[in-house]
């Protein structure tokens, strides 16, 4: 057929030369302090290191858009510093850790893990006047194999989740922490805004193409069937339920949760047996444009948390080269590839995006809640009501009739 028998009306091409500037939403994606977003997140508590990382060599955490120090006293008490030595302002990054606190290699002035200045060696009696010095810092607490920071307003500060997936444990099963961000696809800093990735635990169409075709299969073949998809808010975030018919006329039931304020409540997508969510991963914004994921399960064998990393192209992200990242993209390249802050101007959802609109409504409404005075959803200020629970996992739903 030649171009003038061809029946479709010819459309003139939407020439990119008039797409007007681009705008990212800075109020659900942007981290730093005093912004909405990063005021938000500074009403919970994040993970920002394994246990082991807070130890007597002092460790630079990158946190919320802030440069923080973590280290172990000789005591055994983790503290999490503002880097600038309250004397004259060199890191203590450069600092010794002793017993009952770190000191800065400039002067020598000794802080606790709560920032209570110990020692000035260079002043008269080591310093008369040092009780009246605190370096800054961050309330810290260790659970589930993590260290945990607030960095909010000292008065609004939550007791620490208890989170149900990873407590009563099975006979056998033990919990194993992981900090190199599993289900993020690639390295373990993640460089683009930590937004992107939070938005795909509900974006369950792209299981399909993306990792169904393009990365190659990275999961087990049910994942490929056809699902009928439904999303929910729940009180602290919203799920996802796919329901994909079996041979048999029964039912797999696949329930997905993304929770306030970061959390990935993701079931294993390779694991065939029928429980309860395994493990929640706690994305980490680090800064606007970089984030990471902390992650902890429930495992009977050492090590086996490790194995959730997913293939493209039958390899691991960090064998892959240049040209095969192209060829078998996953995750972290079709995130990355959405840019270091995406353009929220020049998206065009569709009916399929529903869980990432329903997720940025639930976000701004946090922050309509916090601008309003309140506090968000999901905190809690009695010990008592700090179990969170879920209803993610893999569930097998009998033949009804
Ligand atoms: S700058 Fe730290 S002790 Fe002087
Ligand atoms: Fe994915």
């Amino acid at each position: 057929m030649n171009a003038r028998q061809d029946p479709r009306p010819i459309i003139p091409i939407r020439n990119a030369y008039e797409l007007p500037a681009p705008t990212s939403r800075d109020d659900l994606t942007r981290v730093g302090r005093g912004t909405p977003m990063g005021e938000l997140l500074r009403r919970y508590w994040h993970p920002v290191g394994l246990s082991t990382d807070a130890g007597d060599t002092p460790r630079e955490v990158q946190v919320l858009g802030e440069t923080l120090i973590l280290f172990r006293a000789g005591n055994g008490e983790p503290g999490l510093l503002y880097p600038r030595c309250a004397h004259r302002g060199t890191s203590l990054i450069y600092g010794k850790v002793e017993d009952d606190g770190i000191r800065c290699c400039y002067h020598g002035w000794k802080f606790g893990p709560q920032g209570q200045c110990l020692d000035q060696p260079c002043e008269p009696e080591g310093g008369k006047m040092r009780h009246k010095v605190q370096q800054p810092g961050y309330s810290v607490a260790e659970r589930y194999g993590l260290i945990w920071t607030y960095m909010g307003p000292p008065d609004r500060q939550p007791v620490l989740p208890q989170f149900e997936p990873l407590e009563h444990l099975a006979e056998g099963e033990f919990l194993e922490a992981d900090d190199q961000s599993i289900g993020g696809g690639g390295p373990v800093v993640i460089d683009c805004n930590w937004l992107q990735h939070y938005e795909n635990v509900v974006d369950p169409w792209h299981v399909l193409v993306l990792h169904g075709t393009f990365s190659g299969v990275q999961f087990t073949d049910m994942m490929l069937r056809a699902p009928t998809i439904s999303f929910d808010y729940t009180p602290i975030g919203v799920k996802v339920t796919s329901l994909r018919t079996l041979d048999d006329g029964s039912i797999f039931r696949r329930v997905t949760e993304a929770s306030l304020p970061t959390l990935r409540v993701v079931p294993n997508p390779r694991v065939g047996q029928y429980a309860r969510v395994e493990s929640i991963g706690f994305v980490l914004p680090m800064d606007d444009t970089h984030f990471r994921i902390y992650t902890v399960a429930r495992v009977r064998e050492k090590g086996e948390l490790t194995a959730f990393r997913s293939r493209q192209g039958g390899k691991l992200w960090r064998e892959l080269t240049p040209e095969e990242h192209r060829q078998y993209p996953g995750d972290y390249e079709a995130q990355v590839g959405q840019g270091a802050i995406t353009f929220h101007s020049e998206e065009h959802l569709a009916t399929t995006d529903k869980g990432i609109a329903m997720l940025r409504r639930m976000l701004a409404q946090q922050l309509d809640v916090l601008a309003a005075g309140g506090n968000p959803a999901g905190v809690s200020f009695d010990p008592a009501e700090a179990m969170i629970r879920f209803e993610a996992g893999n569930f097998h739903d009998p033949l009804v009739g």
